[in-house]
């Protein structure tokens, strides 16, 4: 792949905006590296090597696209950020498709605005995904060792339905049937948790026993609470059966419960609702790997571009979001090479769509064990592999 230098201080900062106050302001907040234009007009020709296009608001009303979409296609060492009135779906979708690279609601914040810019800058170097999200490595170890706690998988998309309880079943279910040690899956959507349905689990406990013993609660206690799926060994602490109770469980309390699971678990999965809330952000922070799912429509990629904002704005580290595209088959005109570049992540995981799902979900069997044969119970275990590879097989290797 073609890779351009870094940006660095040297590299030029062209601010486009038709607005004369909005033009100044912009180039005022970005320093003395901007150039403030009135219109994009020779600025590709002017411009030979690398730099940064600050697009202000008025080119995002500009019919068809941003108007560089030529230019940004011609030119992948153009870093394009776009400043947008609002952030709609159809906005995003323009400023997508015309290679755009960050899509920033006005008026922009001068941090925000330059973190952009920055991010931008080191993303012109390769298509390397931005602030170095890394692949999954394997555990070293799938044994329950007191000493070294078990791995925790958030399973979270800032966009409903995308699949998190679906992807986050099936993982635990495979985890549970390859690691030495137990296995436990967390339904941290508190309101409207399906795992026990999912897997056709009629629970005695549910996390608001847990909470509700808050003092004694210790290993013992814990895991008399968890529901056996009796197919894998998962061990599963199902959400509150009713979603008033949600508000008992608190982001300190679920953690709590999550350090007492990695205690004893080799690997604790976890399930999330679609929003940012206390809980969400501790599980988010006490995890070792975080599975962002997106579903490839535009409002999911919106959505968990946002998602990743927030996440970066939070100073999340990088290097343990995983994004995993799912429905990466449909036929949906949306390539996953554009939701990468949109994204500015290369996606760990592409798990296909299929009609097994739904059914299997139906049924309340996890797909892997409903339909082993099916593509995407083959693209879940090569996903479980990157957490702890089958027993008595060749680790898998190049699947993405
Ligand atoms: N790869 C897939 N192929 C086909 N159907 C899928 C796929 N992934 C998920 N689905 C279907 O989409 C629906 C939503 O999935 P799921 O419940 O896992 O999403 P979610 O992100 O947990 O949603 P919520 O935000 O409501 O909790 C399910 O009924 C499931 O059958
Ligand atoms: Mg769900």
């Amino acid at each position: 792949m073609t890779t351009f230098p870094t940006s660095d201080a040297a590299t030029p900062i062209v601010v486009v905006e038709a607005d004369p106050s909005v033009r100044s302001r912009l180039a005022m907040q970005l320093g003395e590296r901007a150039v403030p234009l009135e219109s994009l007009d020779g600025v590709e020709e002017r411009y030979t090597q690398p730099f940064l296009l600050v697009l202000g608001p008025s080119c995002a009303l500009v019919p068809g696209v941003t108007g560089a979409e030529g230019m940004l296609a011609r030119r992948p060492d153009i870093g394009a950020i776009l400043i947008a009135e609002d952030l709609s779906t159809e906005v995003f979708q323009r400023a997508m498709r015309s290679g755009v690279r960050d899509v920033l609601g006005a008026p922009v914040d001068t941090g925000q605005l330059n973190e952009a810019v920055r991010r931008v800058g080191q993303s012109l170097q390769s298509m390397a995904p931005i602030g170095g999200v890394a692949t999954i490595a394997p555990s070293a170890t799938t044994d329950a060792d007191p000493a070294t706690p078990g791995r925790v998988i958030t399973v979270f998309s800032t966009k409903g339905g995308a699949g998190k309880s679906v992807l986050a079943a099936n993982l635990g279910v495979l985890l549970a049937q390859r690691a030495e040690g137990p296995v436990a899956l967390v339904d941290a959507d508190l309101q409207f948790g399906d795992i026990a349905v999912m897997l056709k689990l009629a629970p005695q406990h549910t996390i608001v026993d847990a909470v509700g013993s808050f003092e004694r609660l210790d290993q013992g206690f814990l895991e008399s609470l968890l529901a056996t799926h009796q197919a894998s060994g998962l061990k599963v602490l199902p959400a509150p059966l009713e979603p008033a109770f949600a508000d008992q469980i608190g982001a300190e309390q679920m953690n709590r419960i999550i350090q007492l699971l990695r205690s004893f678990c080799s690997f604790v999965v976890v399930d999330t609702p679609a929003y940012f809330n206390d809980v969400v952000l501790g599980l988010i922070e006490e995890s070792d790997d975080v599975l962002l799912v997106a579903g490839m429509d535009i409002p999911n990629i919106k959505n968990v571009k946002i998602g990743l904002q927030t996440l970066r704005l939070l100073n999340t580290p990088m290097n343990k979001i995983h994004l995993i595209l799912n429905r990466a088959n449909s036929k949906v005109k949306l390539e996953v090479g554009e939701v990468e570049r949109t994204l500015q992540v290369k996606a760990d995981a592409l798990i296909p769509s299929d009609v097994v799902v739904p059914q299997s979900v139906n049924k309340g069997t996890p797909v892997v064990l409903d339909a082993p044969r099916s593509s995407i119970a083959k693209s879940l275990e090569q996903l479980a592999d990157r957490f702890a590879p089958q027993k008595a097989e060749t680790k898998k290797k190049g699947w993405r």
